[in-house]
């Protein structure tokens, strides 16, 4: 049994499954749905804190928080303390739960303003972040990491010493180097080592595409809980899965009616959300994921593709579900 609930300081969290923090995709409606699979917290897409100083409206709209989207962290990128502690001043009435540092992208922008993955060359500017966010807030205070910057650099557990003596309540960590971007194999023995030296809880990011994969990295590293990413792009039901194998049950893959439900409902989420335009762009990065490996999947793609109009793709939606079950005589069998 792996599912087991986390206190974060003063958050309980009902079970370890977090969802991550995605650029582009974590907005407010795809958290609801993926807040219905039960995971423990979901978080904002990270929101730069020099944005949230010049085009405050812009920025904070990241941070969009609806009191059915709880509980919630907010992640902020940043170069400095001084920038990131002001960022945190501004949104010192939303309604967040846990705030959470960037020190993990390595998109060249992000880079180029001296955050994200770029804070790892200073762990003594991250002890800084945390220490003052730790002085100004009861909420709780936490990190996001890669294992270095390179090959030659990788300093995860002189981070980690930061982090602790600033007392930061929780670390995520995605064993790659800022110089590896996504390419290789996430080192989950680095996890192993810096669950051994935490004295916080770890939870543990990286290659997680199943319930199985999930298990294994609990059992190969120890860490408290697991973070989904990717995965969950490719898998919209990844939650439930990794759930279900936490709690050693059997996993049945949803059939054919609810996996067009759910997408039905997560694109009319968006499209209320952002507008029919925006919403449907946005909505076409998930599609995928609902019908992978179903038959005619590739078509269906194609052709949503070039749809403009909710009301086309819900037809298209509703006509390849029918398709499918005229194709797929058992549901088991998706
Ligand atoms: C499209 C995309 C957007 C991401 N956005 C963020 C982000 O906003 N903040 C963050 O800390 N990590 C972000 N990440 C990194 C993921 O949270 C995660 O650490 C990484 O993908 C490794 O996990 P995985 O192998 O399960 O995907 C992003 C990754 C992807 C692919």
């Amino acid at each position: 049994m792996f599912l087991k609930p986390i206190k974060i300081k003063n958050l309980f969290l009902k079970n370890n499954v977090f969802i991550a923090p995605l650029a582009g995709y974590t907005n407010l409606p795809t958290r609801l749905i993926f807040r219905e699979q039960d995971c423990a917290i979901c978080y904002s897409e990270m929101v730069s804190a020099m944005g949230l100083k010049f085009n405050f409206e812009k920025s904070a709209k990241l941070i969009d928080i609806s009191k059915i989207d709880k509980p919630i962290g907010v992640q902020l990128f940043g170069s400095s303390s001084e920038i990131i502690f002001k960022a945190f001043l501004s949104i010192s009435n939303f309604n967040y739960d846990l705030i959470d540092i960037n020190c993990g992208c390595s998109v060249k922008k992000v880079l180029k303003a001296k955050s994200g993955a770029y804070l790892l060359k200073d762990p003594k500017e991250i002890y800084r972040i945390i220490k003052i966010l730790k002085e100004n807030t009861d909420k709780p205070v936490t990190l996001k990491i890669r294992s270095g910057w390179d090959n030659d650099h990788i300093n995860f557990l002189e981070v980690l010493d930061s982090s602790i003596k600033a007392k930061a309540d929780l670390i995520t960590f995605h064993p790659r180097t800022r110089s590896m971007l996504f390419k290789g194999k996430a080192d989950w023995s680095q996890i192993k080592i810096l669950k051994k030296a935490s004295s916080i809880p770890v939870i543990g990011n990286g290659d997680i595409f199943s319930g199985t994969d999930a298990v294994q990295m609990m059992k190969e590293t120890g860490c408290d809980g697991v973070m989904l990413a990717r995965g969950l792009i490719e898998n919209p039901f990844l939650i439930e899965e990794v759930i279900c194998t936490f709690k050693n049950e059997k996993y049945n893959k949803p059939d054919i009616d609810k996996r067009m439900n759910t997408m039905l409902k997560h694109c009319s989420l968006i499209v209320n959300y952002s507008g029919e335009r925006n919403g449907l762009a946005n909505f076409r990065k998930f599609a995928s994921g609902y019908v992978k490996g179903l038959p005619g999947a590739s078509k269906f793609r194609q052709k949503i593709n070039h749809l403009v109009k909710h009301k086309d793709f819900i037809k298209t939606i509703e006509e390849y579900c029918n398709y499918i079950k005229k194709v797929v005589v058992k549901n088991d069998k998706l």
